[in-house]
């Protein structure tokens, strides 16, 4: 480029960088126009209580309680999750399930209870209703782990959709986790947290809040229990959280303390109780099993916005190769598309797409593309003409479509939560699919539009058809990013039925894991960063979403040498391994930081492709029983309280604890061990938990210990499939899974179970009920203890 260019592309940005101002004041005016006209004023509000017990019913696993001024439904299923509406919520619709409501568990039964009030008695669970409303979750064994006090709903005068709230109680060592991607989690400390799936509109740090994904979702786990709760409304509201206090001496415990607000939609909660393992278990099953990634989709990725051209993209994948480091797929940004419209390739920088994407194929490396949400609406643009023929966009209260702002100008979008709709949108992944890519990026789909003020996404009172029965953006806002996944994935597996799909979205809601993961946005290149980033994964992972990771390196700016390995170091013990960043940052790829970051880096990458079998079982594993690859310390040990405290660690599968580095300048941490025999995987030196031990962290790796006993699938040096097994401690015995490789399609493979034991001073393997493994095995930490 030379002087003169410069001068006019700067020009051309300054120039195009005002237009797009003007349009995001413009489309800031119109939203608020839009909701003045087109929502109902609230007026004059009434507050409503339950009011007594009159009445009860009982019905299959539960029945129906009435009220004064209400009814509350009980329904504990054969899953052992618990149901409770009021007003008359039943479980259906709902975006969140994957099928119709479990079937009610028979044998619940409901019964008066004390005071003139009434239990409903199963298996895992007693719900306790008292004679004015309040909902008590207790254990079989009858200690309370959550207690709801009787709602309390604001409703017009005139009547109409009513406003919110329930406060709970849980017990003061009690601690929260999830609420969907919070960046200062993974534990939720006090505060309040807001259910409205936004775009910060640049790089976020711990604190920011709320982000793209959240999800009326919590994990409350304590000494008396764990147990999930789901409340099953799409609207805005908040959850306001604060941890209790135990009584010191005399004094007595202060309970913990859930506050929900929501501006509207039912209210209707989801109850599961039981390990941490079970909790999760039976999410997957109500909320959908989480769909299994191919394998290369747990290799590493790179992407960039701003690769700006097939030459570039080459350079980057030589460059991989040059160095010795793995790429398993790269990711095309929106700058491949044709002046920024989805479904198009901009054919002077791309002439050749499809060709690249086959000879990358054969070199081991997938195309990746992103998909943005919004269609530049533009006549002659061929997704906004087709999408206007088929009637496919979002309207306001007069008819009009409605526009936003997005990258390529004015945009409007598609009514995810229309079916004729999701099989429109969803037809037109076959162009992406011809072009050779292999997996979809969801992006901006919270659904974002740019605003110069207000919210920077659409009207409130914008129409949408939610699946016939009709409503506005109030209730379809954070439902719309999981009906877009459900128009992306339902479609690939109609065009390429052989393959299971990939596919990741920045924004989602409960039940979001059916369709595939999600990465955590533009994180903010910092330390901060590197932290939140951790906390995404593992808050996610705990909200039944197992597969995301982090942009290594964070999207904006340049991070140094130090902060960029450690982030990688962390990346390639996450899901989802991924280097991305900003148009405006530095550069990301592992050789743009010295030889020494390049080196360690490279040992990150080969130790990950080491251990891919491990984490293809872990996405078996995830897709069989819901249990996240990445678990908090506290996992199997809900009741120790020093993990439960524990945010810098986590265990990869039930094998490995990760610790990353996650402060400047260090080179040995603390890290809290759960009970058992550890051994740092360095050094071969072992640990006895529970305790809180240092290890060295130098700058070429970070600690990572493995369980003794464990059995890891690993690719051995020739490709194939080597187990490593962790010496047993004396007198225990240890076991592990493996579910093999059976390529990217949808054939189950059997899971392999081993067993592994002393015998004399050797340590042996075998196949669970008899037998040699098929694979070689190589036995580690047989040294003195
Ligand atoms: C926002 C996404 O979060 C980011 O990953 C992407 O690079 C930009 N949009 C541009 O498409």
């Amino acid at each position: 480029m030379d002087g003169r260019d410069l001068v006019h592309s700067v020009k051309a940005v300054g120039f195009a960088g005002a237009a797009q101002g003007l349009r995001t004041v413009r489309a800031a005016w119109r939203r608020r126009r839009a909701d003045a006209t087109g929502l109902p004023r609230r007026g004059a509000e009434r507050a409503r209580v339950p009011g007594q017990v009159q009445e009860v019913t009982p019905g299959l696993g539960g029945g129906v309680l009435r009220f004064t001024r209400s009814e509350l439904r009980i329904i504990v299923t054969v899953s052992g999750a618990v149901f409770w509406g009021w007003d008359g919520a039943g479980p259906e619709p709902s975006y969140a399930l994957a099928g119709r409501c479990p079937e009610p568990d028979p044998r619940a039964v409901l019964e008066p209870d004390k005071d003139g009030g009434w239990r409903v008695v199963a298996e895992r669970v007693t719900v306790v209703v008292s004679r004015n409303g309040a909902v008590e979750v207790r254990t079989p064994g009858g200690v309370t782990l959550r207690r709801d006090l009787p709602p309390r709903w604001w409703e017009p005068v005139g009547g109409g959709r009513a406003r919110w709230m329930q406060r709970s109680e849980v017990s003061a060592d009690a601690r929260f986790f999830g609420l969907g991607g919070r960046s200062s989690g993974p534990r939720l400390r006090d505060g309040t947290y807001r259910l409205w799936n936004t775009d910060q509109g640049r790089a976020f740090a711990p604190g920011d809040d709320p982000l793209y994904i959240t999800m009326p979702v919590q994990l409350v786990v304590a000494d008396a229990g764990t147990h999930l709760v789901f409340h099953d409304t799409s609207w805005d509201g908040t959850v306001a959280l604060r941890e209790g206090e135990e009584g010191a001496g005399s004094g007595h415990d202060r309970a913990g303390m859930c506050e929900m607000r929501m501006d509207g939609g039912p209210l209707r909660c989801w109850v599961i109780v039981g390990t941490p393992a079970r909790v999760l278990h039976a999410w997957a099953s109500l909320t959908g099993a989480p769909a299994l990634p191919p394998a290369w989709a747990l290799g590493h990725h790179h992407a960039r916005w701003g690769f700006g051209s097939e030459q570039e993209v080459r350079r980057i994948i030589t460059g991989y190769r040059e160095h010795g480091l793995p790429l398993d797929a790269v990711h095309l940004d929106i700058d491949h598309y044709d002046a920024h419209q989805v479904f198009t390739v901009d054919r002077e920088r791309f002439p050749k797409l499809p060709a690249l994407a086959e000879e990358l194929r054969r070199d081991g490396i997938r195309l990746v593309s992103i998909v943005d949400a919004g269609v530049k609406a533009e006549p002659g643009n061929e997704v906004y003409d087709s999408g206007t023929a088929h009637d496919a966009f979002v309207r306001d209260a007069s008819g009009q479509p409605v526009r936003g702002v997005v990258w390529p100008g004015e945009v409007v979008y598609p009514d995810f939560t229309h079916a004729r709709v999701r099989k429109w949108w969803g037809g037109l992944y076959e162009e992406r699919l011809a072009q050779g890519f292999s997996g979809f990026w969801h992006d901006m789909n919270e659904p974002t539009s740019f605003a110069a003020f207000g919210e920077p996404t659409l009207p409130r009172s914008a129409r949408h058809d939610l699946e016939g029965r009709g409503g506005d953006h109030r209730e379809a806002h954070n439902v719309y990013a999981l009906c877009m996944a459900r128009a992306g994935y339902e479609a690939l597996r109609e065009l390429a039925p052989r393959q299971r799909p990939f596919l990741f979205s920045r924004s989602g809601w409960a039940g979001m894991q059916r369709y595939g993961g999600t990465w955590s946005g533009d994180v903010a290149t910092g330390w901060p960063g590197l932290r939140a980033s951790l906390s995404l994964v593992m808050g996610l992972g705990l909200c039944g979403v197992p597969y995301s990771g982090p942009d290594v390196g964070g999207f904006d700016g340049s991070p140094s040498p130090e902060l960029y390995l450690r982030w990688f170091q962390l990346g390639a013990y996450l899901p989802l391994f991924r280097t991305h960043a900003s148009l405006r940052a530095g550069r990301r790829e592992p050789w743009e930081f010295g030889a020494e970051v390049l080196e360690h880096a490279r040992v990150a990458l080969v130790e990950r492709r080491r251990l891919l079998p491990y984490f293809l079982t872990l996405a078996h594993l995830a897709r069989r029983t819901g249990a996240p690859y990445v678990r908090p310390v506290w996992w199997g040990s809900p009741e120790d309280r020093a993990l439960r405290d524990c945010e810098d660690a986590f265990l990869l599968g039930d094998c490995l604890l990760v610790a990353p580095v996650l402060d400047p300048g260090a080179d040995r941490r603390a890290v809290q061990l759960p009970r058992g025999l550890w051994y740092d995987t360095a050094t071969e030196e072992a640990y006895e938990g529970p305790a809180q031990v240092l290890v060295d962290a130098p700058l070429s790796r970070i600690p990572v210990l493995a369980r003794a006993g464990a059995v890891i699938p690993t690719r051995g040096t020739d490709g194939g499939l080597e187990l490593e097994v962790w010496a047993p401690a004396r007198g225990r015995t240890g076991a592990g899974l493996v579910v093999p490789d059976a390529g990217d399609g949808w054939e189950e493979p059997e899971i392999e179970r081993y067993v592994t034991r002393w015998e004399g001073s050797r340590v042996v393997v075998e196949r669970e009920g008899g037998g040699e493994p098929p694979h070689p095995v190589r036995v580690r930490g047989l040294g003195e203890r």
